[in-house]
């Protein structure tokens, strides 16, 4: 047998590329994309490795590399150290990201943080409209054109409220966004050009990963343990390369849960001073004061930015949030808001100003607590014993699953027995290896019953032995 031949027995994917029709590597690639299309590969399946392919092609190992980016970035594919070149899942263009509930009839979907849908949300939304349905001159003026910070009313208003949670900050720090990926994506297109670098943490929130990479932006990955960021690490980085902004969420990282110690906030502030970095801390994943530590623009006013959005409080589809920058900065960041999009609309603002200064939202946050750390409770208890990180109040856990599940393999089964999940591939940064662990999302489940059901078939799955791989020769 030649290597060729043997090469061949070996690959389980073998194309047949039309070698008239362009650079080969274009025509692996679009051979690839028609046999996901088609379903002869499925999300999840992994590709031949390189030299293997090159060998039964009879082509280079770096046709077959190219071939291999090319499909990366089509977003085709993932490719991850140690677990190889994968076909990526249909429902994002961006490794993961997705925010539309899977949830049927048939299974329950624990793979979206979203908050706790209750019926005294919709009742406070119904008596809200019909207030403000009584004002017409609040009406008329939210749907004039706004300023490009934001309505000042609501900028007050939205930092009275911010004050009265512990988070100082006044009107004129706040710029009015379309929520917090909004101003995730703002930050990076004003503050960062293209080709420069963001660093984060090594697993983090996928809208900052497909931000920077629609960006064009180098995006590196620090390495953390329980409490997060690891300040060696960063400096270690910060002397190889020159990196713009550091993007933080210290009170639980989406999806680890890892929450930094006072100590390790003033570690992380003295490097970036020492550096010239912006910190952009997003606290989206919002925690109440008691459960908070000192937040990165209160120790380091004159480089960090702030996010808020009610997302995670009162309603995603609002699409209302804001950014809190240093004076500085905040003409650049308008100049850039106002070429997108003008400014922020003026309804759900009002909606979602009125609703925090009325007082009327501060009860479904504070039920919304309580759930959720009824919840985290839940989880505990049916899934006791195994290697679960959490902060009591996230909405998220994150699970390191024992020897030896792999996560593809996990997500998988778990979706046999009706529960979406995800793993954890759409938040790595770059191609660092993913751990074996899957991230539970508590709240999306209608009520505790729902929840439970699901984590039973978790614990169910997890006592089990994974299935046995299928054995390349
Ligand atoms: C850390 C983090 N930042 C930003 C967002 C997006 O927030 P928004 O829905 O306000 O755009 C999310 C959503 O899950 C998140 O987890």
């Amino acid at each position: 047998m030649t290597i060729q031949q043997r090469a061949r027995a070996r690959c389980h994917w073998m194309p047949k590329p039309d070698r008239s029709r362009g650079p080969l590597y274009k025509t692996l690639v679009d051979q690839l994309a028609a046999d996901i299309a088609s379903g002869v590969l499925k999300p999840g399946d992994r590709l031949p490795p390189q030299r293997l392919l090159a060998d039964a092609l009879e082509v280079t190992v770096g046709t077959i590399t190219r071939t291999y980016r090319e499909a990366e970035r089509r977003g085709l594919v993932d490719a991850r150290v140690g677990s190889g070149t994968r076909v990526r899942g249909q429902h994002s263009s961006i490794p993961g990201f997705h925010h539309l509930s899977r949830a049927t009839d048939d299974n329950i979907d624990l793979s979206l943080s979203t908050p706790i849908v209750s019926v005294q949300r919709s009742q406070q939304l119904a008596d809200l409209m019909q207030q403000l349905a009584a004002r017409p001159d609040a009406l008329a003026t939210s749907l004039e054109y706004q300023p490009e910070q934001g309505n000042a009313a609501m900028r007050e208003q939205l930092a009275t409220w911010l004050g009265s949670q512990g988070l100082p900050m006044g009107p004129g720090e706040l710029l009015l966004t379309e929520g917090g990926q909004h101003a995730d994506y703002l930050t990076l297109q004003t503050l960062v050009r293209p080709g420069e670098a963001v660093a984060s943490d090594a697993l983090t929130y996928p809208g900052m990963i497909a931000a920077a990479r629609q960006l064009g932006l180098k995006h590196l990955p620090v390495p953390m343990d329980t409490e997060g960021m690891r300040p060696d690490a960063l400096e270690r980085l910060c002397q190889q390369q020159r990196i713009r902004l550091l993007y933080l969420m210290p009170e639980h990282n989406n999806p680890t849960g890892a929450c930094m110690t006072r100590e390790r906030r003033e570690a992380i502030v003295e490097i970036a001073r020492r550096h010239d970095l912006l910190l952009l801390e997003d606290g989206v994943q919002y925690v109440p004061a008691d459960f908070r530590g000192q937040p990165f623009y209160r120790l380091a006013p004159e480089r960090s930015l702030y996010i808020f959005s009610v997302s995670k409080i009162l309603a995603g589809g609002l699409r209302f949030g804001a950014l809190r920058a240093p004076a500085n900065l905040m003409p650049k960041l308008s100049a850039a808001l106002r070429a997108q999009c003008w400014a922020t609309p003026g309804l759900p603002g009002l909606v979602a100003c009125e609703w925090l200064a009325s007082g009327l939202a501060d009860g479904i946050i504070d039920w919304h607590w309580q759930e959720v750390r009824g919840r985290q409770s839940l989880l505990r208890e049916r899934l006791a014993g195994y290697d679960i990180q959490s902060h009591p109040c996230s909405f998220h856990a994150w699970l390191h699953l024992p020897e030896p599940w792999r996560a593809v393999d996990f997500v998988r089964r778990a979706a046999e027995r009706g529960v979406i999940l995800i793993g954890s591939d759409p938040f790595c940064v770059g191609s660092q290896p993913a751990p074996q662990a899957v991230r539970i999302c508590l709240t999306p489940p209608p009520d505790r019953a729902a929840l439970d059901r699901a984590l039973q078939q978790l614990g169910e799955l997890l006592a089990q032995a994974p299935p046995v791989q299928a054995m390349p020769i």
